[in-house]
């Protein structure tokens, strides 16, 4: 792979998803003596890290592992054979990972599949269609999550989407209520588009689904991206109750709880969400509940999962499209040569 496929490869994997599109990584291309790249290093940007919602670092793990897979399928679909090392030097915990590029070897259909979805990919906020998920589709969710030792459970016992609605609802509740979420959260939502363009990471308006989040008749408490100050001028729905909704939910989650299974459970999001994807499904994780850790303890007990769960999702058919904006490549990747201890 040369500089210009790598600098494609970066901008593919860095549509990944990632906490509040906070984009909490950087990317080191290791050069060899023959210009060629010889690995792909992931780190963590700690600075972009969530203080308040996420003091563990582990949703900006999550985001990494996701971004690592991202770049692994684009590796992939270039026809390049690689291998993904977690953690590959000891005591540097910033350097999430590193994939060594092999010999050449053409892409399984597969994983041109999964590349391709690498664009149509969105965070859905709004209803989806009443369409059922097919089983089949559930069922490559659920064995691409093993790939990388994680399980999926879909919630499809009444009891237990009461249960998960009712601790996700409390989470959020403790949430709205601390003036430093609040004030987290406006720092990384734009309600209108800088001047000259786009917002290069955080959440725009466009990605949000109009009226409030409360008035709607979903059961699972979506997270309200809204700033406080301006709800009270948003229009309030009509004399109609609103219309139901039905998404698939499914809790993502891993036997240990340490920054490797939080890069792990990345992993598989991030083939969980492409999965889905391809088949014209789309998703929004729903995590406040397991940002508290009250709320996310007596969800795996209440549930009896066995483990830690790492993400909630809801998933469905739905019509939109990708809308939020990324960093420059230039911005997060630099190159680094052989026996040169200059980047540049
Ligand atoms: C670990 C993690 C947690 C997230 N939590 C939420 C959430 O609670 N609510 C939500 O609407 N989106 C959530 N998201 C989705 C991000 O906001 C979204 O990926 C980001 O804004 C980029 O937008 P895109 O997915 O449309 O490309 C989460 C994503 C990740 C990776």
């Amino acid at each position: 792979m040369d500089d210009k496929e790598l600098r494609a490869v970066v901008a593919s994997a860095v549509r990944a998803p990632s906490v509040h599109n906070t984009q909490p990584w950087r990317f080191v291309g290791r050069v060899g003596d023959d210009d060629r790249v010889e690995a792909i290093e992931v780190l963590a940007d700690p600075a972009r890290m969530l203080e308040v919602i996420d003091p563990s670092g582990r949703e900006m793990h999550l985001s990494c592992g996701a971004v690592v897979e991202f770049a692994r399928i684009a590796t992939r679909a270039r026809g390049e054979a690689c291998e993904v090392v977690l953690f590959p030097e000891q005591g540097r915990s910033d350097l999430l990972a590193r994939i060594e590029l092999r010999d050449k070897k053409p892409a399984l259909p597969e994983e041109q599949r999964l590349y391709r979805a690498v664009e149509a990919r969105y965070t859905e906020r709004g209803r989806f269609d009443e369409r059922p998920v097919p089983e089949d589709l559930r069922e490559a969710m659920r064995d691409g999550a093993t790939l990388f030792g994680a399980w999926v459970q879909f919630l499809d016992r009444p009891g237990d989407q009461v249960t998960t609605a009712v601790l996700l609802a409390h989470a959020d509740e403790i949430e709205v209520m601390n003036p430093l979420y609040q004030r987290e959260l406006a720092a990384w939502v734009h309600e209108e588009p800088r001047a000259g363009g786009d917002h290069p990471d955080g959440i725009p308006a466009s990605a949000l689904p109009d009226g409030p989040v409360r008035e709607r008749g979903s059961s699972f408490r979506l997270r309200d991206f809204t700033p406080k100050e301006s709800q009270s001028e948003r229009p309030p729905h009509g004399e109609e109750p609103p219309v139901a909704e039905h998404p698939l939910v499914m809790i993502l989650g891993t036997p240990e709880d340490d920054p490797r299974a939080w890069l792990l459970a990345g992993q598989a999001l991030a083939r969980i969400l492409l999965t889905a994807a391809a088949e014209g499904l789309a998703a929004s994780p729903m995590t406040q509940v397991l940002e508290v850790a009250s709320t996310r303890a007596q969800l795996a007990g209440r549930l009896g999962l066995v483990g830690y769960p790492q993400i909630v999702l809801r998933m469905g058919y739905a019509h939109g499209w990708p809308t939020t904006q990324r960093r420059p490549v230039e911005e997060v990747l630099t190159s680094s040569h052989k026996g040169s201890e200059n980047s540049h």
